[in-house]
């Protein structure tokens, strides 16, 4: 828990994510504890050691299985970045989505600010879309974001 509290207090992923700030030790607990639902499907990232080492997260949100589609972020821990970590996360879970669950396209949004997201959504094989203006609500404020698809 106190990885995860360390990794989501972390200046760039309170700025560019909607993890809990301040992130508390319940607010690991929660997510740890989250289920699958119908719409979101959160997801820790942990390396294959003795500790289980925190590496990230990846989650599918806004599941909709009647038009076969669903979002995806991500975040990697500050002590894991430069690694590979986020592309490989983003690419198994959005393959998952597309052969597992038979869902046809997986979006991402990424600021126009955050290259390094951009740069992740391109090496995981994400085509760059357009801008959508407002895309996203983030801490009570909508932002523009550059759209990222991968498709099924
Ligand atoms: C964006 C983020 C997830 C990248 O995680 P990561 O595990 O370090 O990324 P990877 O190691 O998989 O790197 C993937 C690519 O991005 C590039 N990259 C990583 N950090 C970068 C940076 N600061 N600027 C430019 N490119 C960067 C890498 O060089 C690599 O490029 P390549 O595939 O051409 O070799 C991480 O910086 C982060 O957690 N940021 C805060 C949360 C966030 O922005 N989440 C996404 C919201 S849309």
């Amino acid at each position: 828990m106190a990885a995860l509290v360390r990794a989501c207090s972390d200046p760039l992923t309170r700025r560019y994510t909607s993890v809990p700030d301040p992130y508390t030790p319940e607010d690991a607990r929660m997510f740890v504890h989250a289920g699958r639902t119908d719409s979101a499907m959160p997801l820790a990232v942990v390396a294959d050691d003795a500790e289980g080492t925190v590496l990230g997260a990846v989650g599918l949100h806004a599941v909709d299985m009647h038009r076969g589609r669903t979002e995806i972020g991500y975040w990697t821990a500050p002590w894991a970045r430069g690694q590979g970590v986020a592309v490989r996360g983003l690419r198994l879970l959005a393959d998952w989505a597309l052969a597992d669950l038979g869902l046809r396209r997986v979006d991402l949004y990424a600021e126009p600010t955050n290259l390094a997201s951009q740069r992740v959504a391109e090496s995981a094989g994400f085509v760059r879309g357009n801008i959508v203006r407002g895309g996203i609500a983030l801490r009570g404020r909508r932002r523009d974001v550059v759209r990222f698809t991968l498709l099924g």
